[in-house]
């Protein structure tokens, strides 16, 4: 089932539409996590602090964002029954982040705080890939039916997160490129399980 069709079937449906926006939720807090966890204790940048806020306040966003077509209330916490495809959804970042870090471990022997670091950026740079696709996709199936959900906000700080990205991999490494190249591949896999999850769910798979 192509995304498109997938966002039209959730749009279309306000009970639906709340727990996607929750599960998108669910997965920027998930971001937002790793990329805390992923810090040096002194280390920080201005740019990874300026990430983590993003990605938590994304979350709140879209948190926040299910009073447009629904009742927060009703959807409290992250767990199952308030989600889209709970399993999919909660292993996606994980499953990428185990799968890359295994990556870095054998292409280039890293390990301790650098291997968290090189993650954090292959990670961060292949989400950021999709969600300069999914969040646009989305928004403009929200246009066509004049939904009140809005990601606009969303995709500003998304495009400028990509651009901060390949400016760090281009400082971290001359052969950025194929890391991230490598890194795409892996998230696409796992991206195309949780569409046929989230198919599977709707019942139009
Ligand atoms: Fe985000
Ligand atoms: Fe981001």
């Amino acid at each position: 089932m192509k995304l498109q069709e997938i966002f039209r079937n959730i749009i279309a449906n306000d009970s639906l539409h709340s727990r996607f926006l929750n599960t998108l939720s669910l997965m920027e807090n998930t971001g937002a996590r790793k990329i805390s966890a992923s810090e040096d204790k002194t280390k920080v940048s201005y740019i990874v602090l300026k990430h983590a806020a993003e990605e938590a306040r994304h979350a709140f966003y879209l948190k926040k964002q299910i009073q447009k077509v629904g009742k927060i209330a009703d959807f409290p916490t992250y767990e199952n029954p308030y989600l889209i495809a709970p399993f999919a959804s909660y292993t996606y970042l994980h499953t990428l982040d185990i799968q890359v870090c295994r990556y870095l471990k054998s292409s280039l022997k890293l390990s301790g705080s650098d291997l968290r670091y090189a993650a954090y950026l292959l990670v961060t740079y292949a989400i950021e890939v999709r969600a300069d696709e999914l969040y646009p996709a989305y928004q403009e199936l929200l246009d066509e039916v004049s939904s009140k959900v809005n990601m606009k906000s969303i995709i500003v700080e998304e495009e400028g997160h990509l651009a901060e990205m390949i400016s760090q991999l281009k400082e971290f490494s001359p052969e950025w490129e194929t890391h991230a190249k490598i890194a795409c591949d892996i998230e696409k896999t796992l991206f195309d399980q949780w569409i046929v999850s989230i198919g599977k769910e709707l019942g139009v798979n």
